[in-house]
């Protein structure tokens, strides 16, 4: 948690005394109160720790998980708190122990703090990391904001090279990662398989476009926003299901032979996506969850004890980001697509009202420049 700590005085690399670069020491945020949101002054971080970079925010998102912190459905965000864990930036100062960043770098913010040094980091569990994992606008404030502090800046961040699309590369910070390790990886999706995606919001989607490194043969989006839908078959998807208007088992089971799927990605978040993956899970399958679950789930081991099948659940752990920025680097992946608003910082709470109503402005990513 933050603490109103005394700065720590130190010098930076040009020598200067790091927490005087700017004359400013108030900034514009994006704050939770319980119940409502507002555009608010607040102090200007600090450094704090010699492992902290500021970063200056050049352009940032909302996720689906901000807006559950908006509900209330998220208890470790107390009142006060800066939200976002997304975005790109300017280096602004750093501490003394940050070596791989100085002042003026162009960075990808990872919505994953890790330490790079403790047990689950050496295991490439970074979500776990004993001093980080998800904290960015959770525990700490985060990037829907002018200014951020990061901790464990050299492990933390990413370097942007001059010239890149930092738009497209704001969808590193999350929900690329998050499609393809908790959907993709973890459900071992390979060459001529067929896979289901339950969920065509941006996660959702980030799994439609990563699941494409390993040619599956035939991919089969649900969800109930037809809007989503039609983006998912432009995007790759072989078939589409509107789980309103159609028996979604039913459909897959007739698609495959009354086989199931090899692999069903949960991208959701509630008990009837879960049960809609079991239910449709072929023998040998694998069903890979990704959605945040607030209620319990009915295992139908009646059904499933026989049939050699395994379940996956996950923490984005942001390991896949460095290889992830290389495909969209080279254009292999094309992750701008999914950006459907813009919209300048200081209009965060009006972005929130378009992002809340997804399915009436068809809004995917929303992109917040801080100009
Ligand atoms: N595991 C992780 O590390 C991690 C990381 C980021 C996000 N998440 C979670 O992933 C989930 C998806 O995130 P998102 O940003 O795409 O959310 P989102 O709310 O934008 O998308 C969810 C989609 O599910 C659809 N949907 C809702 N109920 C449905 C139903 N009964 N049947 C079919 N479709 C239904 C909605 O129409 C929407 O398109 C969320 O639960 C989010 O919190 C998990
Ligand atoms: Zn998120
Ligand atoms: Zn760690």
């Amino acid at each position: 948690m933050e603490t109103l700590e005394t700065p720590i005085k130190k010098e930076n690399k040009n020598g200067n005394p790091a927490e005087n670069n700017n004359s400013s020491t108030t900034m514009k945020a994006l704050v939770y109160h319980p119940g409502k949101k507002a555009w608010e002054d607040k102090p200007k971080p600090i450094i704090k720790e010699p492992t902290d970079a500021v970063v200056k925010i050049l352009k940032t998102t909302i996720c689906g998980t901000d807006l559950h912190i908006m509900k209330g459905d998220v208890p470790t965000v107390t009142d006060g708190r800066i939200i976002g864990h997304e975005g790109v930036g300017i280096i602004d100062e750093v501490g003394n122990a940050v070596t791989n960043f100085k002042k003026g770098d162009h960075v990808l913010i990872s919505c994953i703090t890790s330490c790079g040094k403790c047990e689950y980091c050496k295991k490439a569990m970074y979500s776990h990391c004993v001093k980080g994992g998800w904290i960015l606008g959770n525990l700490i404030d985060g990037c829907q904001a002018e200014f951020v502090r990061i901790p464990f800046a050299d492990n933390s961040l990413y370097p942007i090279p001059e010239g890149a699309d930092e738009e497209a590369l704001v969808m590193l910070s999350d929900i690329l990662p998050t499609g393809f390790e908790c959907g993709v990886l973890n459900g071992q999706v390979k060459p001529g398989d067929t896979i289901a995606i339950v969920g065509a919001g941006p996660i959702g989607l980030a799994v439609l476009l990563t699941s494409q490194f390993y040619s599956p043969a035939v991919i089969i989006m649900i969800d109930q926003d037809d809007n989503r839908l039609n983006v998912a078959k432009t995007f790759g998807a072989t078939h589409t299901l509107n789980s309103t208007n159609e028996n979604a088992t039913e459909k897959i089971m007739k698609l495959t032979n009354d086989k199931g799927v090899d692999t069903a990605i949960e991208a959701v978040g509630v008990p009837a996506t879960f049960e809609l993956c079991e239910a449709i899970i072929g023998a040998g399958g694998h069903i890979a969850n990704i959605g945040v679950h607030g209620k319990s789930v009915n295992l139908h081991m009646e059904t499933l004890w026989s049939r050699n099948i395994s379940i996956t659940t996950r923490l984005v752990d942001t390991v896949s980001t460095p290889m992830l920025f290389k495909t969209v680097q080279s254009g292999k992946l094309e992750p701008k697509k999914l950006i459907t608003h813009r919209f300048k910082l200081e209009q965060v709470v009006e972005a929130y009202e378009t992002f809340g109503n997804a399915a009436k402005e068809k809004a995917l990513k929303v992109i917040l420049t801080n100009e």
